[in-house]
């Protein structure tokens, strides 16, 4: 049973840091997917989230765990920060649980360095695994950045178009195919 509904796949933007070329990459990403037919799409911005010094989902943010439920995918912007993830992004994923679970993610690594963040997708997996999400075997891998991008954001290596659309392409198979089984699938 099809659904004529629009899947909603909102982009997160995995970094506060000041000067962070992650931006770039966050809003081409809500760009493209905004171009498919049938498919929803907003940017979160970590740095927007009101958070205070504590941990878990004591400190949900009531919108912000509003936008993970109505999800039905993620696309997470991380930067590569040590071979690992952002300790902000961290945070902020621990803040919700039931709101991913059974929901597709793709996550798009970004390095200053030659190997496009796969430290950091690597790093991930087990958390996104913990977090009840289901990861697709694309990633995006944005490296060398600060050459991806003109100063105001515009797209210089057209090749990352071709790119992202196979990326793309598996999450939102992957997303359908999770809410197909959220809504007809019971859990025996
Ligand atoms: C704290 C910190 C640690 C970093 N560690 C790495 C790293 O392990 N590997 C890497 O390729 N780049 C590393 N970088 C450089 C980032 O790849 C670079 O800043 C790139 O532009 C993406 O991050 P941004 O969105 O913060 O700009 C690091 C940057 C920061 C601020």
């Amino acid at each position: 049973m099809e659904t004529n509904r629009p899947l909603f796949i909102p982009v997160i933007l995995g970094t506060p840091r000041k000067g962070r070329l992650s931006e770039h990459v966050a809003r081409f990403v809500v760009q493209e997917v905004g171009k498919r037919d049938g498919v929803e799409t907003e940017l979160i911005d970590i740095r927007d989230l009101p958070l205070r010094m504590d941990e878990g989902e004591d400190i949900k943010d009531p919108q912000f765990s509003a936008t993970m439920m109505r999800a039905d995918a993620l696309i997470i912007v991380a930067p590569e920060y040590n071979h690992g993830i952002p300790g902000l992004l961290k945070h902020v994923l621990d803040t919700n649980l039931k709101e991913y679970i059974h929901k597709a993610v793709g996550i798009c690594g970004v390095s200053a360095g030659p190997f496009g963040g796969t430290r950091v997708v690597q790093n991930m997996l087990p958390i996104m695994r913990e977090l009840g999400l289901v990861t697709i075997f694309w990633d995006g891998n944005f490296s060398n950045v600060q050459n991806v991008f003109d100063a105001s954001g515009q797209l210089l290596e057209q090749a990352y178009v071709r790119r992202l659309d196979k990326f793309l392409k598996e999450l939102i198979w992957m997303a359908k195919v999770l809410r197909y089984g959220r809504e007809n699938v019971t859990l025996e």
